[in-house]
């Protein structure tokens, strides 16, 4: 029997931690499964990519696009043009997709447009197309989303985290989000929210499938791995309440206007506990911007600039930490599920659910804001640890028992 050849895709930080149970779990079943990993190189620094490729146990990528920073349109061209190359050399029956990031979005529409003229390509969409016909769904859209929507010759593309909304253009993760799902044809969704918002969009329900959300599979099998001690003991806080602190959102951190207030009400709030930021290499070139005097009255504050971190000191950080400030969209999500209260800094999210079911909440990045936020939340101790429907560490299972029942 002819195996699924699946290319598994990751390209920036946060994608390592969703295929790496994936990729885990198709190696359980190497009959039914081709697994390739490909990295595109979104990210490249040590600490932003291959610390990942350790700690969860991914070997070397097969194919690595090597492309690195650029504008969004120079970033997605240049991985679009290279992912061409080893899709037609590979003709790969399946793209495995997470998230929203540029690599995400490129992929997609890259595969989608690509002609896999195989028999074995001709064979598993066959057999997609029969499964999901099969599926009962009130939609009257189906029938001619279905129709519309599928070229016989490009791979299946499979989207993990699908339907996640913040319903703002002005990011280009939501831009990402939208359009990676129209271009799919099997969207994995992680809660009633996403199925919700995909239906809205006139997606054909038969594409979705709610099956909770992967992060958690990765934050369940390492949590015991989770240690921040070294880092605690570095820095002379062990056994001391710290916050902790990451940004990285343009909308944040690329003006020293956006910045500069949020970076001020850190120093407010060191005063009272101090604050772990490990900095994202894109907020770490603005603070030369910030002048002599404001990056002197940083270096005497409680808040602790450090590089970034493993995923499991990252883990550990937050397991223990007081508070998180963040504008991270994984750690909204890992926060909520570790019970630790969590400020978002930004005017919304895609992660509705943690704000009802979680320990998420939602700050506007002006410097008052986040210091009432913060002081309100030292002083309200007890969160409960969420218990948000499917986060339970199966997700990566319930995905390839579903390729196994559509494709084998
Ligand atoms: C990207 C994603 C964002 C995700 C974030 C996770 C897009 C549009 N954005 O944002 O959704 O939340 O990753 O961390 O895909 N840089 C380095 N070393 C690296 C990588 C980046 O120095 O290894 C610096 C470069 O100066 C680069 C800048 O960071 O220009 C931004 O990198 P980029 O990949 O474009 O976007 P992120 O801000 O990392
Ligand atoms: N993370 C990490 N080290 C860090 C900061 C974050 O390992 O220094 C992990 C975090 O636990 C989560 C993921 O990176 O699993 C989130 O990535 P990021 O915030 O870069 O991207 P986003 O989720 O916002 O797209």
């Amino acid at each position: 029997m002819t195996r699924l050849k699946t290319f598994l895709i990751v390209g920036a930080r946060p994608n390592f931690m969703k295929i790496a149970p994936l990729y885990r779990e198709m190696k359980q079943h190497p009959t039914a499964f081709e697994p390739v990993l490909v990295h595109t190189g979104q990210h490249y620094d040590e600490k932003m990519s291959q610390v990942f490729f350790d700690e969860l146990e991914l070997p070397k990528p097969d194919i690595y696009l090597g492309v690195g920073s650029g504008s969004h349109a120079v970033q997605t061209a240049e991985i679009m043009r290279r992912f061409e190359i080893e899709l037609m050399k590979h003709q790969p029956e399946m793209i495995l997709l997470v998230g929203d990031v540029n690599s995400t979005i490129a992929c997609a529409l890259t595969a989608a447009k690509s002609k896999i003229d195989s028999q074995a390509m001709r064979t598993f969409r066959r057999r997609y197309v029969e499964f999901i016909k099969e599926r009962k769904t009130e939609s009257p859209l189906s029938a001619a989303h279905l129709k519309q929507c599928h070229s016989p010759t490009a791979p299946i593309i499979a989207h993990i985290e699908a339907g996640e909304r913040s319903f703002d253009f002005g990011m280009p993760e939501e831009i990402n989000r939208v359009t990676t799902d129209v271009l799919s044809d099997i969207l994995f969704t992680t809660s009633v929210d996403s199925d919700a918002s995909l239906l809205a969009e006139g997606i054909d329900p038969r594409k979705t499938f709610c099956v909770g959300n992967i992060m958690i599979d990765s934050l369940q099998h390492y949590l015991s791995k989770a240690n921040p001690s070294e880092i605690l003991d570095n820095l002379n806080l062990k056994n001391t309440d710290y916050g902790l602190v990451t940004l990285h959102r343009p909308g944040n951190v690329d003006e020293p206007a956006t910045l500069k207030p949020i970076l001020s009400a850190l120093i407010r709030i060191s005063e009272r506990l101090d604050i772990i930021f490990p900095m994202h290499p894109r907020t770490r070139k603005l603070l030369p911007n910030l002048g002599k005097a404001f990056n002197e009255q940083l270096a005497t504050s409680r808040v602790h600039f450090i590089e970034p971190v493993g995923y499991f000191e990252f883990l550990g950080l937050q397991k223990s930490a007081r508070l998180i400030l963040t504008d991270s969209g994984g750690i909204q999500v890992e926060s909520s599920f570790l019970g630790v209260p969590c400020l978002t800094l930004r005017p919304n999210t895609e992660w509705q659910i943690t704000l009802r079911e979680g320990t998420n909440r939602l700050v506007a990045p002006e410097e008052q804001a986040v210091v009432t936020a913060a002081f309100h939340s030292l002083t309200n101790r007890n969160q409960p640890r969420a218990q948000i429907a499917k986060w339970d560490g199966n997700t990566s299972k319930r995905i390839v028992d579903l390729f196994i029942k559509i494709f084998l």
